[in-house]
């Protein structure tokens, strides 16, 4: 990395990387570390979880704000661990897909030992093309539990997710992005560190500004961008993270004591608009009023 590179104005854009390539190695990585997934983590693969699982599922029950009468896509499923924890507990339908076909086989035996067949349907898909594997405006919601990171082309992966979307619908992430410092050198160290989290994961941490640039690019309205709304002490302290390196040897920390933590969990809900954006009041709505001067229309014509 250059040093102007750390300044706000130096960073690189970045061309996307090809998702069907990238996909394919997260789908090997997954496949290749099935055993030690369940192993360390059981059937729910995320880093960022309470001691006791049932509360942050609880918690994402409200924050996702799922119910029985909805359709749900789940977006990087793993073994549909929150998936099936969601159908029973909230009783909405939902649609799972992974990428690693040993994932999707393991969820199979799962969903059917547990009779939910009915409720919840798996399916060996590379999340960018969903608006190719289901119809158009099928969801209320969609979510991704610590699964969005891994998109080398999240642009792609979130106008692909609002197609599928139904007009009103409304997206969960709840994912790591990239921590900031007014020191150069810490950023430098963040970088470096994220820089080898991306190679051992195949993941691609999201910064949080292009995000947000994005994400209003496209027309969604930012719900919230928060931190996770449980008391700290409810959290594991990410050691489950450690037993997988140290069980597996990938992004294996050596020296605790230099070691900078770089990233921050947010948990971010995004809103597909029900309404044409350039009608009636709802052009005077700020996000609203954006969107029109980012297309160039001249709201004095409507
Ligand atoms: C860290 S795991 C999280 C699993 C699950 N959300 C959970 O909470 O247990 C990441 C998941 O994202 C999925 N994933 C990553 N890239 C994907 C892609 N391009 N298409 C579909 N799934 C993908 C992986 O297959 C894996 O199941």
């Amino acid at each position: 990395m250059k040093i102007w590179e750390l300044l706000p104005w130096g960073r690189k854009k970045k061309h996307p990387a090809d998702s069907a390539a990238h996909a394919a190695e997260v789908g090997k990585f997954y496949n290749k570390n099935h055993d030690a997934f369940l192993k360390v983590y059981g059937e729910i693969i995320q880093a960022f979880r309470t001691n006791n699982l049932d509360n942050i599922l609880h918690y994402q029950i409200q924050t996702i704000g799922l119910s029985a009468e909805q359709r749900v896509l789940d977006a990087g499923c793993g073994v549909c661990g929150p998936a099936r924890f969601f159908a029973r507990n909230a009783g909405c339908s939902i649609d799972a897909v992974t990428i690693s076909e040993v994932q999707q086989k393991a969820s199979e035996e799962y969903i059917l030992r547990e009779g939910l067949q009915d409720k919840v349907k798996v399916h060996q898909a590379d999340y960018h093309l969903v608006d190719t594997v289901f119809p158009k405006e099928t969801f209320d919601k969609a979510y991704f539990l610590e699964s969005f990171g891994h998109s080398p082309d999240k642009e792609k992966l979130l106008k692909a997710v609002w197609k599928v979307l139904k007009p009103g619908g409304e997206v969960y992430i709840k994912d790591l992005f990239r921590r900031v410092s007014d020191n150069w050198m810490v950023q430098y160290k963040i970088d470096s560190e994220i820089k080898k989290i991306n190679k051992a994961y195949i993941y691609d941490v999201a910064d949080l500004n292009d995000f947000v640039d994005m994400v209003r690019k496209l027309g969604y309205v930012i719900v919230f961008i928060k931190t996770i709304d449980i008391p700290l002490e409810d959290f594991e302290n990410l050691s489950i993270s450690n037993e997988f390196q140290e069980l597996t040897g990938i992004a294996k920390i050596d020296n605790w004591e230099k070691y900078i933590f770089p990233i921050d969990f947010f948990e971010v809900k995004l809103y597909k608009p029900e309404y044409d954006i350039n009608k009636g009041m709802h052009r005077y709505f700020l996000q609203n009023v954006f969107q029109l001067q980012m297309n160039h229309l001249n709201k004095n014509e409507f």
